[in-house]
């Protein structure tokens, strides 16, 4: 239970890892505020909690446009009286290099991954005394993903936000980290995977694969334990901290 009587928000939490952050934070004492820009896969994770026994609400926002974040984030702390841990998980991808990304694909990734970091932070720090921040970033933020241009520099962005995040709150008593994940198989990678093989997902997946030392790629829960481990005490002493779960793949 290492996170008994917290309360966490979680973007993105419709989906993906920040489902599996949602069902594992609960299963370790948090209450969860679960938001997403889809309102029907929001109250689906909250249900999933719900059914393991845990505590969630389900709140709507577009993590991009400000008054629908500051609503939700007032109706997650109301409901749940405060916000001890955010994770910062909402992001969606992009395609092409900066030859033929268009504008609009440019700053939708801009605006969802970094913008959205940046405001959700911002209305929750309202909400919270102390506490733990986690931002998403990716390998993306590390080294040049081939057509994943508007996303690269989303995530880098999210990267060096969040060492300025680290300094100016260590006095509010609130650490902030960020992970850089290696590829995860969700519904945001289907796309890039397809791409990668001229259209064939199987052929996507073998050549992404090879770029793994681990040799697979990672699981929404293996992400969801790292956020676990940044979101509670037992991280005390890591702000600022680049944490790159990737099965070597930034290694080689
Ligand atoms: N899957 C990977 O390989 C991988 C690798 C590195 C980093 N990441 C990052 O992890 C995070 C989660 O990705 P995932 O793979 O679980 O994706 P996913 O598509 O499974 O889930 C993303 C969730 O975010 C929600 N969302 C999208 N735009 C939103 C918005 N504007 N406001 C609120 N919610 C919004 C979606 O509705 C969805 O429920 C993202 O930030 C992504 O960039 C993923």
């Amino acid at each position: 239970m290492r996170l008994a009587g917290k309360v966490a928000l979680i973007t993105g939490a419709g989906s993906g890892i920040g489902r599996a952050a949602a069902l594992r934070f609960a299963a370790e004492g948090a209450a969860v505020a679960v938001l997403d820009v889809a309102a029907d896969a929001a109250a689906a994770t909250a249900a999933q909690v719900g059914e393991r026994g845990g505590r969630a609400v389900a709140v709507t926002a577009d993590v991009s446009v400000a008054a629908q974040v500051t609503a939700a984030v007032a109706e997650a702390a109301a409901a749940l009286g405060r916000i001890d841990v955010l994770y910062n998980n909402a992001g969606v991808g992009s395609s092409g290099s900066v030859a033929d990304a268009t504008e609009d694909d440019w700053h939708r990734a801009v605006a969802v991954n970094a913008t959205g970091t940046f405001l959700v932070s911002r209305a929750v720090l309202a909400h919270m005394d102390g506490g733990s921040i986690v931002n998403q970033g990716s390998v993306a933020a590390l080294v040049g993903v081939p057509a994943f241009a508007a996303y690269c520099a989303a995530k880098g962005a999210v990267v060096a936000l969040t060492r300025s995040m680290a300094v100016d709150l260590a006095p509010r008593g609130v650490r902030v980290n960020v992970i850089c994940p290696g590829t995860v198989y969700t519904p945001l990678m289907e796309p890039m995977l397809r791409a990668r093989g001229d259209g064939d997902l199987a052929a996507g997946l073998a050549r992404t694969v090879v770029k793994y030392p681990i040799g697979r790629l990672g699981t929404p829960e293996e992400i969801a334990a790292v956020a676990l481990f940044l979101a509670s005490d037992e991280a005390s002493f890591l702000t600022g901290s680049v944490v790159t779960p990737d099965g070597g793949m930034t290694a080689v």
